[in-house]
C-alpha cells in the first residue's frame, strides 16, 4: 500500500512501498537481476522505452513465426495467435507512451541476451520446438521480473504513470511464460522436460550475468 515504509533488499534506508503486488522471482529463473540494473536501465528512458517497444514487437513476431513453422499443432496455433495479438497491443501501448513524451522510437539494436538463448536451441525435432518454446518462456519470465522492478522503482521515484504502465505489462509477461511452458511440457516426457528446464535456467543466468547493464529490458 502506498505510504507504507519498507526496507529494501539491499539493506539501504527504508523506501516508500509501491502499489501493486510484491516483487516475485518467476519460478523458472535461477537468479535475480542485479540490484544495479534499475539505475542503468532508467538512465536513458527514451532508449529503454525504444528497446521495450522492439521487445514487444519481437515477441509478437516470434509467436507468429511459431504458427508459420508449426501450423499442424492446432492447440498451439490458437494460443500463439492470441499471444501475438496481445504482444501487438503492447507494441501499441509502448508506442503511445513514447509519443506522449514527444519521442519517436529509436531503431532496434542486437539483443545479445536473446541471441545467447536461441543459440541453445537443438537441431532435431521435437527438441528444436521444445527449446524454442523454453527460450520464449525464459524471455517472458525475465521480462516479467524486470518490468516488475521498473514498476516498483518508478513508484518509489514518484513516477506513478510509468509505474502503473509497467505493472500492467509485467503481469501479462508472467502469464505468457506459463503459456510457453505448457506448450513445451506437452512435447516430451515430464522428466526430460524438467531436466531441460533446469539446464536452460542455469544457462539463462550465465548469459544474463555476462551482459553489461544498459538502458534496455535485457
Ligand atoms: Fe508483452
Ligand atoms: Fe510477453
Amino acid at each position: 500500500m502506498k505510504g507504507e515504509r519498507t526496507t529494501t533488499t539491499a539493506g539501504e534506508a527504508p523506501a516508500v512501498a509501491p502499489p501493486g503486488p510484491p516483487l516475485t522471482l518467476p519460478r523458472i529463473l535461477s537468479s535475480a537481476t542485479h540490484p544495479r540494473w534499475y539505475a542503468a536501465a532508467t538512465a536513458d528512458l527514451h532508449a529503454l522505452l525504444s528497446d521495450h517497444l522492439h521487445c514487444e514487437r519481437k515477441a509478437a513476431e516470434n509467436a507468429l513465426s511459431l504458427v508459420r513453422r508449426y501450423p499442424h499443432r492446432g492447440d498451439s496455433v490458437d494460443a500463439l495467435g492470441r499471444l501475438a495479438h496481445e504482444e501487438t497491443s503492447h507494441v501499441i501501448q509502448v508506442a503511445a507512451f513514447l509519443a506522449r513524451r514527444g519521442w519517436t522510437p529509436r531503431a532496434d539494436t542486437p539483443n545479445l541476451y536473446a541471441r545467447g538463448l536461441f543459440a541453445q536451441v537443438r537441431d532435431r525435432e521435437p527438441l528444436r520446438l521444445l527449446d524454442t518454446l523454453l527460450v520464449a518462456a525464459f524471455i517472458e519470465a525475465r521480462s516479467h521480473e524486470r518490468l516488475q522492478l521498473l514498476a516498483h522503482g518508478f513508484a518509489a521515484d514518484g513516477q506513478d504513470e510509468l509505474s502503473a504502465f509497467y505493472q500492467v505489462l509485467a503481469n501479462a509477461e508472467d502469464r505468457h511464460a506459463e503459456i510457453f511452458l505448457e506448450l513445451g511440457a506437452a512435447l516430451v516426457p515430464a522428466d526430460a522436460f524438467a531436466a531441460r528446464l533446469e539446464e536452460m535456467s542455469a544457462r539463462e543466468s550465465e548469459i544474463l550475468s555476462a551482459l553489461p547493464h544498459t538502458s534496455r529490458v535485457h
